[in-house]
Parts: C-alpha cells; sequence; structure tokens
C-alpha cells in the first residue's frame, strides 16, 4: 500500500523503469503535450528540473484525454461510494482534476517564461506532484480492475483559464479553483468515513495533504507579485475574488479553517465568506 510520499518516490520510480525507455533529455514540450494522459505523466514526474517548458505547438488543447471529454452537466450520475464502481469513479474524477492541474502548471511555465526563477521552480515542483497524483489514481483504478477511460472527462479546469496576469493566473489557478478542490476534498474524505478500507481513502488523504501546499504557493506568490508591481495584496484580492467566483463558480460552502492553513488571511476569508454567501448561484452568468 501506498501511503508516504516515501513509497509514492518508490512508485515512481518503478513506473520509470516500465516506461518506454524515454528520459528527461528526450522529453521535447511541444510533443508532450500530445502523448496519452499516462505517459505525459509519467514523463513530467521522471523530470525533476525544467529549464525551458516552451509553449506547445497546438493551442489550444487537441490532445488526447484517453477519454470522452462532455461538459460537467453532461457526465451523468455517480454510483454510490460504497461499491468498487463508486471507488472507481471517485479515482477517475480526480484523477481528471490532477490532470488537467498538472496540464495548467505546465501550461503556466510556459505562458510567463519571465516570470521570477523561484515562482518557476516552485511550480515545477507542483507538476510534478499533481503528475504523482494522476498517477496514483490511475495505478488503483487498475488494482480495482478499471482504467483510465472508463468515464468521460471534462476538462472545465482548463478551459477556464485565458489569457491574463500573472497575477490573476495564480490567484484563479492556485487560490481560487486548488482552494475550492480543498473544500471537496474535505467532504469526500467526510464521505470516506465509515466505510470499510476505502481503497481511495489513502490517496484522497495525500492529495488533500499535499494541495495544502499548493494552495500556500499561490498564497505566497500572489503577495509578492502584487507587492512588485506595487499593488496592496488584501485589495487586490477583494477586487479579483467576486469575479473569480462567478467564473468558475462553487457552491460548496468554503471551509475557512482549511484556507487558513492554505495561507489566507483574516482580510481574506472575510471577503471569501461574505462574497460567497451573498452569490446567487441560480442566477445564470452573463460572460
Ligand atoms: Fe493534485
Ligand atoms: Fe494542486
Amino acid at each position: 500500500m501506498l501511503n508516504t510520499t516515501q513509497n509514492n518516490r518508490v512508485m515512481v520510480a518503478s513506473l520509470q523503469e516500465d516506461s518506454s525507455g524515454a528520459s528527461a533529455t528526450d522529453l521535447s514540450w511541444p510533443a508532450w503535450w500530445s502523448l496519452p494522459p499516462v505517459e505525459k505523466a509519467r514523463r513530467l514526474a521522471e523530470v525533476l528540473k525544467v529549464e525551458d517548458p516552451r509553449a506547445p505547438e497546438v493551442w489550444p488543447p487537441s490532445w488526447p484525454r484517453g477519454c470522452e471529454v462532455m461538459s460537467t452537466k453532461d457526465l451523468g450520475a455517480k454510483p454510490g461510494l460504497q461499491s468498487p464502481e463508486g471507488q472507481a469513479r471517485l479515482l477517475h474524477d480526480l484523477g481528471n482534476i490532477e490532470l488537467q492541474a498538472m496540464e495548467l502548471a505546465v501550461r503556466t511555465l510556459a505562458e510567463y517564461p519571465d516570470a521570477p526563477q523561484d515562482f518557476r521552480s516552485e511550480l515545477m515542483s507542483v507538476a510534478i506532484e499533481e503528475s504523482q497524483h494522476f498517477l496514483l489514481c490511475v495505478n488503483r483504478l487498475v488494482e480495482l480492475g478499471f482504467h483510465w477511460g472508463f468515464r468521460p472527462v471534462h476538462q472545465a479546469l482548463w478551459e477556464a483559464v485565458g489569457e491574463q496576469s500573472l497575477l490573476e493566473r495564480v490567484m484563479l489557478v492556485h487560490r481560487h479553483m486548488e482552494a475550492t478542490g480543498l473544500d471537496a476534498g474535505a467532504s469526500i474524505l467526510n464521505r470516506l468515513t465509515g466505510l470499510r478500507q476505502p481503497p481511495a481513502r489513502e490517496i484522497v488523504e495525500r492529495i488533500v495533504r499535499d494541495e495544502v501546499g499548493h494552495v500556500q504557493f499561490g498564497s505566497r506568490w500572489f503577495r509578492r507579485l502584487a507587492l512588485a508591481s506595487g499593488q496592496d495584496p488584501d485589495a487586490c484580492f477583494a477586487e479579483l475574488f467576486p469575479n473569480m467566483l462567478r467564473r468558475v463558480p462553487r457552491t460548496e460552502k468554503p471551509k475557512l479553517e482549511l484556507r487558513a492553513q492554505a495561507g489566507f488571511n483574516d482580510f481574506e476569508l472575510r471577503v471569501i465568506d461574505e462574497v460567497w454567501s451573498a452569490t446567487n448561484f441560480k442566477i445564470p452568468r452573463t460572460n
């Protein structure tokens, strides 16, 4: 069973031995985007340092997801978590989030080549962790007798991101989408409590633990980037947050304790609470 970072390193190392033989030096970033998801994650997990993640030649995405792609509202019923299929569904859905998180991290590296070097190397570590999360989900799926692609997926996270400043990108991806992922992860863990040895549990625990670090990365760099451009970080947050919530609406109540652990200050927590409470998610978005 894999339940520690150290064990996960062992798993990644064994994947290296099993993979197609391509090494980090063979990695061509434009070609990387068109690899099947599992191969893409394996290759990224092998790379400890990337100097030049160039933007892909094909843009916007037309690479294989290895699954039928649907909008989130067409994805259909979700079986209960007590059945093996329900656990597999959960792992597949989580894997899809991790896959997009990995791709979004690399996309930011490609689109902001002039970002501070420390930012880039920290983000590369995030991308590698996302690839490990994806592989954990896929491996456990296989152990359960399922495979990546047995369900359709959405690419809503990827599509929510557009042309924006680096400050806005950090806010959207790491302080909104990844932060709402923390809320969702905590809820999933609650739903798994009481089930006997649910196969997804240790993976969800590992992901939630690592994701706190990803959101902390976003909180830290949001402040640094705002200050570097002469802006007040709190004022930026208060201005951007309503827009982010409209762009990627999340109806689940934010878990403020988890947000605090992930680097949100008291002012930001008040903004989140007030804006979320005042938002009527039933009114359709106009943009
Ligand atoms: Fe992740
Ligand atoms: Fe993440």
